[in-house]
């Protein structure tokens, strides 16, 4: 049993010690898990999370000994709840996320971060889905515009600074939106090409690629121009990259 002691002249105070890991697990291969991120899970009591990472993690959690929550978008205030009350002093709780934690997973990750209070929270990076739509197109990170439109909120500014990066001439590396429920809010490849056509860039040149499910059995890689994807219908789990990269290397300088 781990907790905090801190000592001082007139007394011990014993502080209650429930930590949760935020960890990123990468984009779904185990192969794309670090070590730190596993040994978080090894040790957790608590295992939480949605259906798609706790499969990337399958292998290490040990059902005999650990308890595990899959939750959804409606489900997860109340077990989130339930077992930071349910914790006792020592006890540890992985919540693993796909991809890396800090990208896009804010609207979950700062609830966490209330419930069980930035003090006792360990967040564990991982590999982005965005770092390896990167490492499939050669685009480097550093010189990309990088976006997320799979958010609730208001997706209007986003768009328009996209844009602005395609008129520069800069890559863009993205997550996309969907929303089948409802059409005016999805946002995914076909609209996103529209959207850039109707602005005024010239997407008969301007080169894309998508990747869905990267990193599992079922990666698949397209790789045209924009105007090729106005209807076109991608996976969910899919990463877009507008690629407008010049090379420029050490010898240019
Ligand atoms: C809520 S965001 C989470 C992003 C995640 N934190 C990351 O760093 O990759 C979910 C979106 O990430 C993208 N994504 C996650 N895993 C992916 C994969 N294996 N292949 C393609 N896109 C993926 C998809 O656009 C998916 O809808």
């Amino acid at each position: 049993m781990q907790s905090n002691i801190i000592r001082h002249p007139a007394a011990t105070v014993r502080i209650l010690v429930r930590k949760l890991f935020v960890v990123g697990v990468g984009p779904g291969s185990p192969k794309y898990l670090t070590d730190a991120a596993k040994e978080a899970i090894v040790k957790s009591h608590y295992i939480i999370g949605y259906k798609y990472p706790l499969s990337t993690i399958e292998a290490i959690i040990d059902k005999s000994s650990q308890q595990v929550f899959q939750v959804t978008m409606q489900t997860q205030e109340g077990v989130y709840q339930d077992i930071y009350t349910k914790m006792k002093d020592g006890e540890y709780c992985t919540i693993p996320f796909t991809g890396d934690v800090n990208f896009s997973e804010s609207e979950v990750v700062d609830r966490l971060l209330e419930i069980f209070g930035s003090e006792n929270v360990e967040v564990i990076p991982g590999i982005s889905s965005i770092q390896v739509a990167a490492a499939k197109a050669h685009i480097p990170t550093d010189k990309a515009f990088i976006v997320t439109f799979h958010v609730t909120d208001d997706i209007e500014a986003k768009k328009q600074e996209m844009l602005q990066a395609v008129r520069q001439g800069r890559s863009v590396i993205l997550l996309p939106r969907p929303w089948p429920r409802d059409r005016s809010k999805h946002f995914m490849q076909s609209e996103i090409a529209k959207f850039l056509r109707i602005s005024g860039i010239d997407t008969t040149k301007l080169k894309v690629w998508v990747f869905e499910h990267l990193t599992t059995e079922k990666e698949t890689t397209f790789k045209g121009t924009a105007i090729d994807l106005e209807g076109k219908e991608f996976n969910d789990l899919s990463a877009m990259v507008v690629d407008q990269t010049k090379r420029q290397t050490y010898l240019n300088f």
